[in-house]
């Protein structure tokens, strides 16, 4: 059973075990297989000026297995974003993500929003695999993004709720 709590910088070690436990992901993204703490402090504190982000820990019990940030409302009203989502790696393929992205778009659904869209890394085919599973298509619109340093193009998703 599933379910997602609140995050914040009190969670930090418990937030980092997450990111530490996802070498392939970050090796694919930045060369390196592990970020340090003060990035996944951003993470978890930084958001878009003038827009509320919840970050959010994907639970099982008491276990926290994976994270996901969301915009309820960004960029405008009735429009949900997905920032960042993250399953730890020794939990890949049980469904856990997909189950993850079902309680999003649920939480998406009560705070107004019709659509969810999400920016994924063109170079992250599994990422594209996985989110075209949830029913997110692409909308051909491109942009520039940077993970520590490493510039990388990516396109976003969107799906109708
Ligand atoms: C992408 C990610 C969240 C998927 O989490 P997960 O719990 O392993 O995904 P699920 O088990 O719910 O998979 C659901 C479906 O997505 C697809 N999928 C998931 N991982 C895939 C992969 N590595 N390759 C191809 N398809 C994949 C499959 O269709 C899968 O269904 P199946 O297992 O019945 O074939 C996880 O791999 C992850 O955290 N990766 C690193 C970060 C990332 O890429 N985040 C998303 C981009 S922003």
């Amino acid at each position: 059973m599933l379910s997602l709590r609140a995050l914040t910088i009190a969670n930090i070690d418990e937030v980092f075990a997450v990111y530490a436990d996802l070498p392939r992901f970050f090796t694919l993204l930045t060369g390196e297989p592990a970020v340090p703490r003060a990035y996944v402090e951003e993470e978890i504190s930084v958001g878009p000026p003038g827009h509320e982000k919840m970050f959010l820990g994907v639970y099982e019990g008491a276990e926290l297995l994976g994270v996901v940030d969301i915009l309820p409302s960004y960029p405008t009203v009735g429009r949900a974003w997905i920032g960042v989502f993250l399953i730890a790696e020794r939990h890949h393929r049980r469904g856990l993500g997909r189950a993850g992205v079902a309680l999003v778009e649920n939480l998406a659904r009560e705070r107004g929003a019709l659509e969810v869209s999400l920016g994924v890394e063109l170079v992250n085919t599994s990422g594209r695999a996985f989110w075209a599973a949830c029913g997110y298509r692409p909308t051909g619109e491109q942009f520039e993004t940077e993970v520590l340093g490493k510039a990388l193009r990516a396109e976003v998703l969107r799906k109708q709720l």
